[in-house]
């Protein structure tokens, strides 16, 4: 097996807009790759468009058919292109799921990416970044992982050059969350205080071209859901706090998931505070990484 080129993600801040006619929000997120990644096989052999997934152990929760985003890469992937394909999908689950870290979509861009060239790139890269943003939000930007500026419902990538390599500690709560749980929650709240609007959204779409200088934007680790989070899983806000109290320079919420992450200022400082929280209560996962640039 192979897990060269998936990654998983940080949301390093994100700002939601309001909901959209289409049901989705307008957001905007630096987004940073992160190489945590799943185990991913991708085969193919001449058939008429059968696609079988093999999950590795540990992996119950997870949808194993026609659900699992995996497998609607592989199936969009044949519907584009004639179907003369059967695939063989073999994963082994390494990033926790619901945490906000963009496994599932990562795991479905390296499928396009893989059945893209093994059968001789029958696709144009902007028929595939379409196919990407069709299988969720976050699922384009691991179509070519690096430092971004994400917009639209996610599927606008703005490229962050020069962008500072960060050490982070991630730590996962036991609970996991639904993204589009969390969303729901936090419309609710728009409604309640629509007056206020103006006040919990202060930081919409205007950003789209910031940090091309390199430099950290403004409201740099801000997560707009992160008290959604909090409230829906109180654990997440006690392990951003640990992180803080253990030296973080700042930490924050990811996406819309369980997980958090603390900034330090080095990879063995983010190492050993990982290693001290790991299973600090049951079911808890927490590791380090050192972003690219
Ligand atoms: O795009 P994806 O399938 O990952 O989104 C899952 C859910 O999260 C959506 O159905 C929607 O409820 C919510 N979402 C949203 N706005 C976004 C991205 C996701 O409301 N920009």
């Amino acid at each position: 097996m192979s897990g060269a080129g998936i990654f998983a993600k940080v949301n390093l801040c994100l700002h939601v807009g309001p909901r959209r006619p289409d049901g989705y929000h307008s957001l905007g997120s630096v987004v940073v790759p992160i190489p945590w990644a799943d185990v991913l096989d991708v085969r193919v052999k001449p058939g008429a468009g059968r696609v079988e997934l093999i999950l590795g152990p540990g992996v119950e929760s997870l949808p194993s058919g026609e659900a699992n985003l995996a497998v609607r890469a592989a199936r969009g992937f044949l519907d584009a292109t004639g179907r003369g394909h059967d695939v063989l999908i073999r994963l082994a689950k390494r990033v926790p799921v619901g945490a906000g870290l963009g496994g599932g979509s990562a795991d479905a861009a390296h499928v396009l990416h893989r059945l893209d060239a093994l059968c001789g790139h029958p696709l144009r890269p902007g028929v595939l970044r379409t196919l990407a943003a069709s299988l969720g939000s976050d699922c384009p930007f691991f179509l070519d992982p690096r430092p971004a500026w994400m917009s639209g419902r996610g599927e606008v990538l703005t490229p962050l050059v020069a962008f500072p390599s960060l050490a982070l500690a991630i730590v996962v709560p036991a609970a996991r969350l639904s993204t589009a749980e969390v969303f729901r929650v936090f419309d609710e709240r728009q409604v309640l205080t629509r007056e206020a609007e103006g006040d919990i959204h202060p930081c919409l779409l205007v950003r789209g071209d910031r940090g091309d200088g390199g430099e950290m934007p403004y409201r740099a680790f801000d997560n707009d859901l992160a008290q959604v989070v909090f409230d829906l899983c109180p654990r997440s806000r006690e392990l951003r706090d640990a992180l803080l109290k253990a030296g973080a320079v700042a930490a924050g919420v990811t996406g819309a998931g369980s997980a958090v992450f603390g900034v330090f200022r080095t990879f063995d400082a983010a190492n050993g505070v990982a290693r001290n929280l790991r299973g600090a209560a049951p079911g808890e996962i927490a590791e380090a990484f050192e972003t690219g640039t």
